[in-house]
């Protein structure tokens, strides 16, 4: 875990990121900064760009041009086993659980592949288990969880070895408003109690303002607004590109 004394000196920084697929551009000069023991929201219409952002924070995809830092180093050509390994996880929009392993081996090998030894692997497993009040589920075959389970223990897997940032796409999708709720508490659990920076993207914009420090939107792949969850709530170009069509009755009147 990262040292309350070098704290400030953490980031995860893009700054000017541009990803362009052919001639079409995913993002256009995106900047945005995650800092540990906060979280931060990323939200924005399907096909914003979001999922594309945090792969180019976690080595998944090498933005056309622009710049990833870590602590100040550059690392927009690094792999994604190596930002792992760096102190950057992440969970998937789908799932993506080791299906034929039961729920302390899907964090155990995590581990392992960490370059921890298996015993050690299996203990830092069963105290993340722990912590997140999910010790029963650890002899369960990770298929066929439900999947409010499913998304605890690819949380649980993502936290092994005290990553400094976790970016969670989309951990609320199909969820009921009191399972998000549940989930909510847990998020903001991992930045206060945990100390990591977190990045959550969620489509349920309630949740992401409910916990957020500063959130960020994208529509179209650019950042159109910045903020706490009052200048998001008071943005009018939030309104027009994201809020307006889907949310105009809960907002009028807010
Ligand atoms: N590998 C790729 N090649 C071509 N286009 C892509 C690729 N990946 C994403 N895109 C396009 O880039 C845009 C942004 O996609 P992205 O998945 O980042 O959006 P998103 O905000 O995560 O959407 P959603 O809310 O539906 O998950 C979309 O138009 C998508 O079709
Ligand atoms: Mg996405």
């Amino acid at each position: 875990m990262s040292q309350t004394s070098n704290t400030s000196a953490l980031s995860l920084a893009a700054s000017g990121v541009t990803v362009a697929f052919g001639g079409f551009k995913a993002l256009t000069d995106v900047t945005l900064t995650i800092t540990p023991g906060a979280v931060h929201g990323l939200i924005g219409p399907n096909g914003a760009g979001k999922t594309t952002m945090v792969n180019v924070l976690t080595g998944f995809q090498a933005p056309t041009t622009g710049t990833v830092k870590l602590n100040g180093t550059s690392v927009g050509d690094w792999s994604p086993h190596a930002l792992r390994r760096a102190g950057i996880a992440r969970t998937f929009q789908a799932g993506r659980l080791f299906t034929g392993l039961d729920v302390l081996d899907n964090l155990a090998v995590t581990g392992v592949g960490l370059g921890h030894s298996r015993r050690a692997s299996e203990t830092e497993a069963m105290r993340l288990l722990a912590w997140m009040g999910s010790s029963h589920l650890a002899e369960l075959p990770a298929a066929g969880l439900p999947y409010t389970d499913e998304r605890r223990v690819g949380i649980a897997r993502a936290l092994m070895f005290s990553p400094d940032f976790l970016l969670l796409d989309e951990p609320a999708a199909g969820m009921s408003e009191a399972e998000a709720s549940d989930l909510a508490s847990i998020i903001k659990r991992v930045s206060e109690e945990l100390g990591t920076g977190v990045l959550l993207i969620e489509h349920n914009v309630g949740l992401v303002l409910s916990v957020s420090h500063h959130v960020y939107v994208l529509d179209a792949g650019t950042i159109i607004e910045e903020g706490d969850k009052d200048a998001i709530l008071s943005s009018q170009a939030v309104r027009d590109a994201y809020l307006g069509a889907e949310h105009t009755e809960h907002t009028e009147g807010a």
